[in-house]
């Protein structure tokens, strides 16, 4: 599998990446880093020490560092100010080098490259994405499929009404979303069904090595969001489509019209997700709705990442 990935590290960014380098048969054709938890200098520079401590190969790209057509909002509050949750500890390795070229311009000449065979997978606000279907008309045709976590048929994370990514840039998601792709909608509602909490953080240490003990103290940390609002358990936000296109199978996703919504004083970035049966007509997404049998879909991500940082 072809992949290509979008993303605003952002822990669970960085547990997505890792387990799509960790699945045998898959290339990753880059990585383009989006303003999103934080700034883009910090999300750019996440991203180029996730790759210097992973040793990783794939070129990392920087792209947008602001939203369409609103001021820039981040999820620091919550995340810390690395946008990571890391509960002070730090990244502490030198950052690899960025891959010259916007991440952009990276992305549409890597999907005209190879017409038809990229899975695009955005995990960040839909900026640069939107931003490439703007520049280039012809690159949703080219995609194999473009698959995102992001939006929420259950209402939302960063307001009553959206989830963060759609919230971050509704004017990105609204173009994606009206870009005439089918787009595989990965949102709140199915990352509830995908938790990680304690033992996945004792699973992930137990590999060993540095880089496993690194890892897991930051998974320690994106657990904790959950512990701070009373839950023993977090949802696995980005991950979630990773293991999607891994196991297909296990995933129900229903056909229907998602619009994004651009100017409701209390609900701006709602994912408005109309899954009746004559929406069918106007159908733009593919919208995950039921996981069968979570809870082991997240113990084989974890047994793979597991193996791939074991010392
Ligand atoms: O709402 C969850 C999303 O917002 C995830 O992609 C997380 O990384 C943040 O970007
Ligand atoms: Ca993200």
């Amino acid at each position: 599998m072809d992949l290509w990935l979008d993303t605003d590290p952002g822990f669970d960014d960085w547990m997505a990446w890792l387990l799509m380098e960790s699945v045998p048969g898959w290339r990753l054709h880059g990585v383009s880093v989006v303003a999103g938890n934080a700034p883009l200098e910090t999300t750019l520079g996440n991203a180029l020490r996730i790759k210097s401590l992973h040793g990783l190969a794939t070129p990392v790209y920087a792209g947008c560092d602001r939203p369409l057509a609103q001021p820039q909002v981040t999820a620091q509050d919550v995340l810390g100010i690395d946008g990571m949750a890391s509960t002070g500890r730090r990244l502490d390795v030198p950052p690899a080098a960025v891959s010259a070229g916007h991440g952009v311009t990276a992305l549409i000449d890597a999907v005209r490259a190879n017409p038809g065979r990229i899975t695009l997978l955005a995990v960040g606000p839909l900026t640069n994405v939107a931003t490439a279907f703007l520049l280039a008309p012809d690159l949703p045709g080219l995609l194999k499929s473009l698959v995102i976590m992001g939006g929420s048929t259950v209402g939302g994370n960063a307001t009553a009404a959206a989830e963060f990514n759609i919230h971050a840039d509704p004017e990105a998601a609204a173009q994606v979303f009206g870009s005439g792709t089918t787009v595989r909608m990965f949102g709140l509602n199915i990352c509830k069904q995908l938790r990680v909490g304690d033992a996945h953080v004792q699973r992930l240490r137990a590999a060993g090595s540095d880089e496993a003990g690194v890892m897991g103290d930051y998974l320690d940390g994106y657990v904790d969001i959950g512990r701070r609002q009373g839950r023993t358990a977090q949802s696995l936000y980005d991950p979630t489509p990773v293991i999607y296109l891994a196991h297909p199978g296990r995933f129900e996703l229903r056909m229907g019209r998602v619009d994004i919504e651009l100017s409701g004083r209390h609900t701006r970035g709602m994912t408005v997700c109309d899954l009746r049966g004559p929406a069918l007509a106007r159908a733009n997404a593919m919208v995950a709705m039921e996981a069968t049998r979570g809870p082991e879909l997240v113990d084989w991500a974890m047994e793979r990442l597991a193996a791939r940082l074991a010392r």
